[in-house]
């Protein structure tokens, strides 16, 4: 058999070995009835989170803000937002996380604060010290200074009544770009990671990192960008300069680790970012994976989403297994609090719900890199249907259809509803489902996004009492994980690239190797390949008994099966 060259065996660390899962706070668990999750909610749940095995909680804002990004805008970076509790609550969920073994990374947003932050308060007023800290363009008000478009819709300038200039804003009108060229700024911000990582954190996951350092002069973008504007932006000139600094008087000062947000990032790119002395950075979240069904024009292309194909997935998912996770390493992921649920995207969330998100589980907990899984996805949430706007609360997604309105593209929500359906980040953000009590024990009262109403089914308390189901699998899956350092450090070997059906590697380390066959299909599919063994074993199936070689038979619709060759 032929053996994956090993280039190099990356040193062994806790967080390469760790199982990351995401919360999004707002929608995991409300402990006071308001219909918003909160801190104590989440605190509520340690036991559950540790009884499913994960190693690193990362925790979505938590910060003071005014939400129009659902704490994504920032206004204090110090204190906890009143909805989610106060900074003792945040300290005795810290404190219940670290007495399980379980590390917390918060969520680092810095290329941007919410508008009503001290500091864009100060900055529009032409606050002396604070006047440079985003950045601010003269113009008429009728003409933005360029032509750069906002990743929510619309254009990436606001004019400032107050202040008679443009601001520039990446994502939502309310969250200015902070002006990282402007030393003083750059100090706030070390000091304020500093300060949380003495309060006894973990790491980071770093927000739209990629974005904080923009071309000299903010020339005008080219036309035909899928983001007009993106060139000179997204790793602009002093990115890894701006992110080594902050590694050097920050980071480097604790066992912490860190996983930076990049999308529109190639995987050569990302693995720039992991090269010694060049960022200080541990990981990156590259979605390139994530996009094989997106349209010509990136996900929010009218008419055209949802199609992929699986030899493409596994020649992408391939590139990145090479030299980014092998030299350095891989954040893995197949769902986010952006993103819609996987189940419904990439597996089947009608016949083979079970099977499919089984399946996913076992891909995304056997490949070379850090797994992260999202809230829910253990127990296989789907997605829901939005009827119309109203249902909607993300900020991108109704940014995204007025822009279609605006330009004419689209007359009626009809129009765009098979695209909103397909891409909406609600999806993701729909109330964690604890049971089949009302409101799927999420909340005693209304709560502030609608619950998918398959909760009766899809719920963790079903789950966790039926030993064949989704979370079980997940559970099985993080276990082996963490008793074979094959599934960690082990090399990764593609078999059969062209096949339609099958999704099937080896990862190997010392003498051990360990086979992954999988069926991303609805239809039975048969393994052949010129691989010989004698005695292979049986670790992990998503079916009731897969026979113990995987030779010359048949995979029954979304088999997933773990071997030791
Ligand atoms: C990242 C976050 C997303 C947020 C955006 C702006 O992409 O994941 O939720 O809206 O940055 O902060």
């Amino acid at each position: 058999m032929s053996r994956a060259e090993v280039i190099k065996q990356p040193d062994e660390s806790w967080w390469k070995e760790a199982v990351v899962y995401q919360i999004y706070p707002r929608s995991f668990n409300d402990s006071d009835g308001d219909g918003v999750g909160d801190i104590p909610g989440i605190t509520e749940k340690v036991e559950y989170l540790d009884s499913l095995g994960v190693d690193v909680v990362w925790l979505c804002p938590v910060y003071d803000s005014p939400n129009h990004d659902n704490g994504y805008d920032i206004r204090d970076y110090r204190s906890i937002l009143d909805e989610f509790g106060t900074m003792a609550d945040w300290e005795a969920l810290l404190d219940a996380l670290h007495a399980r073994d379980i590390r917390l990374i918060m969520d680092l947003v810095v290329n941007h604060t919410s508008n009503e932050h001290d500091w864009f308060q100060r900055s529009r007023q032409r606050d002396g010290e604070y006047e440079d800290y985003y950045i601010w363009r003269d113009g008429s008000p009728d003409e933005p200074p360029n032509n750069w478009e906002s990743v929510f819709g619309g254009p990436a300038w606001t004019y400032d009544d107050d202040r008679k200039q443009w601001y520039l804003h990446l994502f939502d009108e309310n969250q200015p770009d902070l002006n990282w060229r402007n030393p003083d700024v750059r100090e706030d911000i070390k000091e304020m990671i500093t300060w949380w990582l003495d309060k006894g954190i973990d790491g980071f996951r770093m927000d739209a990192i990629n974005f904080i350092s923009k071309t000299d002069g903010l020339p005008d973008g080219d036309l035909d960008e899928q983001l007009v504007g993106h060139q000179h932006y997204a790793h602009g000139p002093h990115i890894h300069d701006y992110l080594q600094e902050i590694y050097d008087d920050t980071l480097a000062n604790y066992d912490a680790m860190t996983v930076a947000e990049m999308g529109g990032t190639s995987i050569p790119q990302a693995a720039e970012y992991l090269v010694e002395g060049q960022s200080g950075l541990d990981m990156v979240f590259q979605f390139n994976h994530m996009s094989v069904d997106e349209g010509s024009d990136g996900q929010w292309t009218l008419d055209e989403w949802g199609e992929w194909d699986l030899t493409e997935f596994k020649e992408i998912v391939t590139d990145a297994q090479g030299e980014l996770a092998t030299t350095f390493w891989d954040a893995l992921f197949l769902g986010n609090h952006d993103l819609p649920r996987i189940v419904s995207r990439f597996g089947d969330d009608g016949a083979y719900h079970e099977e499919s998100a089984k399946l996913i589980a076992t891909f995304l907990l056997t490949l070379r890199g850090t797994p992260y899984i999202y809230q829910g996805e253990e127990f296989g949430m789907t997605n829901v249907e939005f009827d119309s706007l109203n249902q909607i609360d993300d900020v991108m997604t109704i940014g995204k259809v007025e822009e279609l309105f605006e330009t004419g593209s689209i007359d009626s929500f009809e129009e765009a509803r098979g695209l909103v359906n397909y891409w909406s980040r609600d999806h993701a953000r729909t109330p964690m489902q604890w049971s089949d009590a009302p409101n799927a024990g999420f909340t005693d009262r209304e709560p502030w996004l609608e619950v998918n109403d398959n909760y009766h089914d899809i719920n963790a308390e079903t789950a966790l009492a039926d030993e064949d189901s989704i979370w079980h699998h997940y559970r099985s899956l993080i276990d082996l994980r963490h008793e074979m350092d094959t599934l960690v450090y082990g090399t990764y070997e593609l078999l059969l690239p062209d096949h339609e059906q099958l999704y099937a590697y080896i990862r190997t380390l010392d003498e051990e190797q360990l086979l992954v066959v999988l069926n991303w299909s609805d239809e039975p599919a048969m393994f052949r390949t010129g691989i010989e063994t004698n005695d292979t074993e049986v670790l992990l199936s998503n079916y009731e008994s897969s026979p113990d070689s995987p030779l010359e038979r048949e995979f029954r619709p979304y088999e997933a099966v773990v071997y030791r060759l």
